[in-house]
């Protein structure tokens, strides 16, 4: 039977293809999202930074690539980032999943990834 569990997340995100898509649309929302867009015009490269929440997603739904980037705490260690930084982010995340055709069982599989990071990002 062919369900939508009967498939690895990566492979229900469109693997490499779809993930590249979804980041770029996320990137796009954070940086029209008046709530975080200085976040990440402030970075020195973002397009690295981009490349690496590729890698991170591809990694994370179960995927074949390494993910080289820094690990979260580390990444996100002194940014000070809120509660309210970390809603909307994961709001980007979720508009930018659903502008790409993602149904909606697997958004609340990504979701509840997320969210089970907010100890790694929130206020470290
Ligand atoms: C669960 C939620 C989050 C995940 C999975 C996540 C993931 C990542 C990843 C994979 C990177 C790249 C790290 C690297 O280059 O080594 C990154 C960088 C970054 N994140 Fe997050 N992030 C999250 C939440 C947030 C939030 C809430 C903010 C604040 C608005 C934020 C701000 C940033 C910024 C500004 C960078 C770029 C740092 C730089 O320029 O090197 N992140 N994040």
């Amino acid at each position: 039977m062919h369900t939508a569990t009967a498939t690895t997340l990566y492979d229900r995100l469109g693997s490499h293809e779809g993930i590249t898509r979804i980041t770029r649309e996320l990137m796009k929302n954070h940086l029209s999202n008046p709530l975080v867009k200085t976040r990440y015009e402030n970075s020195e490269d973002l397009a690295r930074v981009e490349q690496r929440v590729v890698e991170f997603f591809c990694a994370g739904a179960g995927g074949p690539q390494t993910y080289s980037g820094q690990d979260m705490l580390t990444t996100h260690r002194g940014m000070n980032v809120s509660e309210q930084e970390f809603i909307t982010v994961i709001d980007d995340a979720m508009n930018a999943l659903e502008t790409c055709g993602i149904d909606a069982p697997t958004r609340n599989e990504v979701l509840a990834i997320l969210w089970s990071l907010k100890g790694e990002v929130i206020r470290v």
